[in-house]
């Protein structure tokens, strides 16, 4: 799986964005590191706060389906999913991604047709709070 490749899973992902109140489309594809891809959109609520993110819908159904490891994750979105550049992961799902992944954990973010720019996890969640710090019993 190259990264273009899961670039464009996110881009599919998206499609299915049930996205009427905002109309922003939000798609996500999370490889694990078996090689196996999870994709996720963002499903809306009409009463907002139910709403849950593309990148958690990835990352939620790759956990419930028993996967911890993940390699690498893709997420692109826009209004009426049109890519107008990057859509970065909301604080909610950085902090969620800390859960289950390293600091240098690779974050794509795609910005056009066949253009992504790639982050870590930690320099879009700097100085995050993850399980360690429960466990280093500070
Ligand atoms: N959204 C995501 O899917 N991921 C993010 O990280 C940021 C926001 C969705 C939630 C909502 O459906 C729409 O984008 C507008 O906020």
């Amino acid at each position: 799986m190259t990264e273009r490749s899961l670039c464009a899973a996110a881009v599919a992902a998206m499609q299915n964005a049930y996205a009427p109140y905002s109309r922003y489309c939000v798609g996500a594809a999370l490889l694990t590191k078996s090689g196996k891809v999870y994709t996720g959109c963002n499903i809306e609520n009409a009463s907002f706060s139910p709403t849950v993110c593309a990148e958690r819908t990835a990352v939620f159904k790759a956990v419930s389906e028993g996967e911890r490891d993940f390699a690498m994750l893709a997420v692109c979105g826009g209004k009426e999913g049109e890519i107008a550049g990057v859509f970065p992961p909301c604080g909610v799902c950085r902090q969620v991604l800390a859960e289950f992944c390293p600091p240098e954990f690779p974050v794509l973010l795609v910005c056009g047709a066949d253009t992504f720019e790639r982050y870590t996890l930690a320099e879009l969640l700097p100085r995050g709070f993850g399980p360690a710090f429960l466990e280093s019993g500070v």
